[in-house]
C-alpha cells in the first residue's frame, strides 16, 4: 500500500533540512520512488539528492522533470497541524511541494510508460537557496544528452491550481555586492581632524539611487537595494571605516554589467569627493532563467486545451539556480499557484496542497505529448 501525496507533503513539511544537509530528505524520496514499478534511481557523488530515470516504451527524447528539495533557516509561525518538527528550519519556498510534484509525476507517468517513447529523468536537487546545488548536479556530467529540461516553483500570488507561463526570463540575475568605505576616525566633537566615512557612505547610498532611476534604460527592469550599513560603535567617536551591503537584480545581460560597474564608479568617486576611499566586491549569484519560447508555447497551448487555468507568468526579481540547468539544456520553469499568501520566505508562507494533483497531472500529459510529438 503505498502513501498519498498528502501523506507525503505533510512529512516533507514536518522534516525540512538544511542546503548541503538535505541527507534524511534524500533518503525519504529514495525510499518512495523505490516502490514505483520501472524507476532506476542513481546517486551523486559530490552532493545529496538524486536522479531517477523511467524508459518509455522505445527509445526517443529525454527529458529531465527538475524539483529542488532544500529548505530555510526560518522558524516556522504557521498554525499547521503538520508545522515543522526541525527547529529553526521551515519549508518556506513550497521546495516540500516540488518534491510532491515530482514523486506523483513519477507515480502517473510509471503507470502510463506503455503510452509514451523516450526517457523521463527526476531530477531532485539540492542546495538551491545557496545556489550551489545545480552546478553540482552539472558537474556530475549526469545530465548529458538530456534534450529538454521542466520545472515549477509554486508562487503564493496566484490562486490554487493556477499555471503561470512565460518565455524569457521569469526570475533575475542576482548579485551581492559589498562597499568597504574607509575614512579616518577622530573625535566626535572635531571632525576636521578625520575623514567621515559615515557621511562618504550615506552619500554613496543616495548616489546609488540614480543608476535604476537615471542608467537603467526605461525598458528594462533592474533593482539596486543597500540592505546592510555598518558603521561606528558610540555616540562621540566618528569611526574610520563603514560597509554597506546589497543586492541587484536584473533580467538583462547588459544592464547586469552596466550596473554593476556603475555601483563601483559611484562608490569610489562619490567616497574620494569625501577625502575617503571606497573599494567594492561583487559576488555573482544565479543568472536570470530563460524560458524556451518553442517549449512556451507548446506548454501553454497543451494547458488551454486541456482545461488548466493558465495565465501569463510573472517576471519576479527573486533568483533561481534552474537557470543555470537551463543555459545547458533548453527548458521551461512554470509558477505553480499555491493560493495567495504570505510570501515565498516569509515564516507565515502556507501552500495549499491541492495544488500538487493539478501540478502533476498537467506536467504527465505535457510531457508524454513533448515524448511523442515528433
Ligand atoms: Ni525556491
Amino acid at each position: 500500500m503505498s502513501e498519498t501525496i498528502q501523506t507525503i507533503f505533510r512529512y516533507l513539511h514536518r522534516n525540512p533540512e538544511l542546503p548541503a544537509m538535505e541527507e534524511n530528505t534524500t533518503n525519504y524520496i529514495c525510499e518512495i520512488l523505490s516502490r514505483i514499478d520501472g524507476i532506476e534511481i542513481e546517486r551523486f557523488d559530490t552532493c545529496y539528492g538524486l536522479l531517477a530515470k523511467l524508459q518509455g516504451r522505445q527509445p526517443g527524447k529525454k527529458i529531465v522533470f527538475r524539483a529542488d528539495i532544500d529548505a530555510l533557516p526560518i522558524i516556522e509561525a504557521t498554525n499547521l497541524e503538520y508545522k515543522s518538527q526541525n527547529n529553526g528550519v521551515m519549508h518556506a519556498c513550497g521546495h516540500d511541494i516540488h518534491i510532491s510534484v515530482a514523486i506523483e509525476l513519477a507515480r502517473k507517468l510509471a503507470e502510463d510508460r506503455e503510452r509514451f517513447n523516450g526517457e523521463v529523468y527526476f531530477l531532485f536537487q539540492p542546495e538551491e537557496e545557496n545556489a550551489l546545488g545545480a552546478k553540482k548536479v552539472l558537474a556530475s556530467k549526469k545530465l548529458a544528452g538530456m534534450d529538454l529540461t521542466l520545472s515549477l516553483h509554486t508562487n503564493p500570488g496566484m490562486n490554487c491550481g493556477e499555471i503561470g507561463i512565460k518565455s524569457g526570463p521569469i526570475t533575475a540575475n542576482v548579485d551581492r555586492f559589498r562597499i568597504v568605505v574607509d575614512g579616518t576616525g577622530c573625535h566626535g566633537a572635531q571632525p576636521q581632524n578625520g575623514r567621515d566615512p559615515i557621511v562618504a557612505a550615506s552619500a554613496i547610498v543616495m548616489a546609488l539611487q540614480s543608476i535604476v532611476s537615471r542608467n537603467v534604460n526605461p525598458a528594462e527592469r533592474a533593482v539596486v537595494s543597500v540592505t546592510h550599513f555598518d558603521g561606528g560603535k558610540d555616540w562621540n567617536i566618528i569611526p574610520a571605516q563603514v560597509i554597506l551591503e546589497g543586492t541587484v537584480r536584473t533580467f538583462d545581460a547588459q544592464t547586469r554589467t552596466m550596473v554593476k560597474e556603475q555601483i563601483e564608479h559611484i562608490s569610489t568617486s562619490v567616497a574620494e569627493a569625501y577625502g575617503t576611499r571606497a573599494a567594492m566586491e561583487m559576488t555573482d549569484g544565479p543568472i536570470a532563467t530563460n524560458n524556451d519560447e518553442k517549449i512556451t508555447v507548446i506548454a501553454k497551448d497543451y494547458g488551454l486545451k486541456h482545461g488548466y487555468a493558465v495565465v501569463e507568468g510573472e517576471q519576479s526579481m527573486v533568483g533561481e539556480d534552474y537557470a543555470f540547468i537551463q543555459r545547458e539544456i533548453p527548458g521551461l520553469m512554470v509558477w505553480l499557484g499555491v493560493g495567495k499568501g504570505p510570501g515565498l520566505h516569509n515564516p507565515e508562507y502556507v501552500a495549499d496542497a491541492r495544488a500538487i494533483e493539478t501540478g502533476a497531472s498537467y506536467f504527465a500529459g505535457l510531457i508524454q505529448q513533448l515524448l511523442n510529438e515528433r
